[in-house]
């Protein structure tokens, strides 16, 4: 059911994440070509209370005054969002942590958190009267596009690597999408994405290319806030690809302490979780490499592997105003961890949230994470869509 939403976004400008030059709200926009960097929205939030969250709908819409979106006839729903927050009961004393609790995504539309940034970008892209999107994807974000263009009346065109799972590739095409397999890894499919769009004016969705993805998974932070009574956990540990889950949840938590919604000051420690195969972060994270790049290999972890991330400095500002770390985990970890978590809780992890779970047993082995800390590991993804 479809709650009335009252429009009352407060967005007013966009940024330079680097620079901090100022872009055009009213206008379509990509990234900051000043510095060749991600966009970010700006909000007149000061009054913005808690009580507006009062006869709400059941989904990210309604944080809709700190979305982008000026007209609600413009929004695209399929009820994403305003997932479950499981405690968990047997894992915490196995690992010695007295709170651990996953924030489960695999219910959204099509499965994945995908579904929330691109609801709030799609629905942007039909307020700019876009009317053709493409995207690069490992696959989650292709099925979420098709979905929401097919409720928009958009055309989709979705270019994904030949070895994504079955599935998807199916699911993309039910849902009208234009599906384009390319033998290669992400950055591969984006550069077909670059040239198509070029050819036909598709706008280009590709991952931070354009500022409203972002804001749609940083309703992912406000929930998680909400859900922990507006005190936030002491770590939230992410499976990471691309990063705007990261840079999402990181930019929720910032207007929130703004809004003064939160009670109390204590700033959450992100961490980062990739493959074995593909860990560009973890490379400049760890080994302090300048910028992110990797020799990929095949991961079950599909939605992991991107192996130059755009928005690369803007995680690495994340994990060091956070105080957070990076951690990584190989393929064999994966499977153990999807086993023992189905076996132990009854949940059905994601390969990517199973990566995850693993990076929390590590940090716990490792007591980068104390005993009495709360924490919160990110499922981004349903189990079912792997096969
Ligand atoms: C299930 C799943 N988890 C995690 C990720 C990584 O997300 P992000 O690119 O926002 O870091 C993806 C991306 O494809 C995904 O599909
Ligand atoms: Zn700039």
């Amino acid at each position: 059911m479809n709650t009335e939403i009252e429009t009352i976004s407060t967005a007013s400008y966009l940024t330079c994440s680097n620079c901090g030059k100022i872009y055009d709200i009213q206008r379509q926009q990509t990234f900051a070509h000043c510095c060749n960097q991600p966009l970010i929205t700006h909000y007149n939030n000061n009054k913005f209370t808690k009580v507006h969250l009062k006869n709400k709908p059941n989904n990210l819409w309604r944080y809709a005054a700190m979305l982008p979106v000026f007209d609600n006839s413009n929004i695209i729903s399929l009820e994403e969002g305003f997932t479950p927050m499981h405690t968990l009961h047997k894992i915490p004393a196995k690992y010695a942590i007295n709170h651990l609790y996953i924030k489960d995504e695999g219910g959204n539309p099509t499965g994945s958190f995908k579904a929330r940034g691109l609801s709030v970008a799609i629905s942007k892209a039909k307020e700019l009267g876009i009317e053709h999107c493409i995207i690069p994807t490992a696959g989650n974000a292709g099925g979420a596009m098709s979905a929401y263009c097919a409720k928009a009346g958009i055309k989709a065109t979705v270019v994904m690597p030949k070895t994504s799972a079955q599935l998807i590739k199916e699911e993309v095409q039910l849902l009208g999408g234009q599906l384009i397999e390319v033998n290669g890894f992400i950055q591969d499919c984006g550069k077909r994405v670059q040239q198509i769009a070029a050819e036909t004016g598709a706008f280009d969705m590709s991952t931070m290319k354009e500022p409203y993805r972002l804001e749609g998974k940083k309703t992912l932070g406000y929930e998680i806030a909400e859900q922990f009574n507006w005190q936030l956990p002491d770590v939230i540990i992410y499976p990471t690809g691309g990063g705007t889950g990261l840079i999402g949840m990181w930019k929720a938590f910032e207007e929130l302490q703004q809004m003064q919604w939160l009670t109390s000051n204590k700033k959450t420690r992100m961490v980062i979780v990739q493959t074995e195969n593909c860990n560009p972060m973890i490379q400049m994270i760890e080994k302090g490499k300048k910028d992110a790049t990797f020799q990929p290999a095949y991961s079950i972890a599909n939605g992991l592997v991107v192996p130059t991330p755009f928005a690369e400095k803007s995680m690495l500002r994340v994990i060091a105003e956070s105080n957070g770390t990076g951690i990584v985990v190989s393929e064999t970890d994966i499977q153990q961890s999807i086993r023992e978590m189905a076996r132990t809780e009854g949940l059905l992890l994601s390969p990517e949230g199973a990566a995850a779970f693993a990076g929390f047993k590590k940090l716990a082995e490792k007591k980068w994470i104390e005993e009495q800390e709360t924490v919160c590991i990110v499922n981004t993804g349903s189990w079912y869509k792997y096969h």
